[in-house]
């Protein structure tokens, strides 16, 4: 028995994803296409940078997502910090983050979940810093139990000039049934430049 080159050349695959952020704009495109985000969220995902998401622990370093790693709810606490990876200026920039599996993956009637949405982020030797507060605070994954994992999803936008005057979604409006295309449509965010996503599942039953 041998093992196998494309056996070999997978488990350094895992191995290469086990051990932390996303290295690759491509590896992510196809990571996000492989869970069929952009045809759910009917939105063109063509990123041109890395977002980095880190979930900060209660004990140990922040966990650095890579696009479709699966984090134990407990884990996901937050609130992230975000890091961007590429030729993209100065900012400002828009990070969403939703959930579209809400509240089962198999019937979403509630999606998506805003889960975050903030503006007004600039780029400080590649850490994004939020100058004025979110627009809708993190809110930690919930998935109800007895729903498969859910998809997690953060989007990195680059501000459009009316996007501080957009009136569609403020601190009250309701988490439910947002539209992220819909909503970069018409702030004219327009397409994505980076992103990530995790995968979390209800905590087990006690
Ligand atoms: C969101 O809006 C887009 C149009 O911008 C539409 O194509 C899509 O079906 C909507 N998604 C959901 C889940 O309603």
């Amino acid at each position: 028995m041998h093992l196998s080159l494309s056996h070999l050349a997978s488990a350094l695959f895992l191995a290469g994803l086990a051990a932390g952020q996303d290295t690759s704009v491509r590896k992510v495109k196809n990571a996000f296409r492989a869970a069929d985000i952009p045809a759910d969220l009917a939105l063109a995902f063509k990123p041109t940078a890395l977002l980095d998401v880190s979930l900060p622990q209660a004990s140990g370093r922040p966990l650095t997502l890579h696009a479709g790693i699966q984090v134990p709810r407990d884990d996901t606490a937050g609130p992230p910090t975000f890091r961007v990876t590429g030729n993209v200026g100065a900012g400002p920039f828009v990070v969403a983050m939703i959930d579209p599996d809400a509240p089962t993956p198999q019937s979403p009637s509630s999606a998506q979940i805003r889960h975050f949405l903030g503006g007004d982020f600039v780029n400080r030797g590649g850490l994004l810093v939020n100058s004025t507060p979110a627009i809708s605070q993190f809110l930690q994954p919930t998935p109800p139990a007895g729903s498969d994992a859910h998809r997690y999803i953060f989007l990195l936008f680059k501000q459009s000039a009316g996007f501080a005057d957009q009136t569609l979604v403020d601190s009250t409006t309701s988490i439910a049934k947002f539209n992220i295309s819909e909503f970069a449509s018409t702030t004219q965010l327009g397409n994505p430049i980076a992103g990530t996503f995790m995968l979390v599942a209800p905590n087990p039953a006690t």
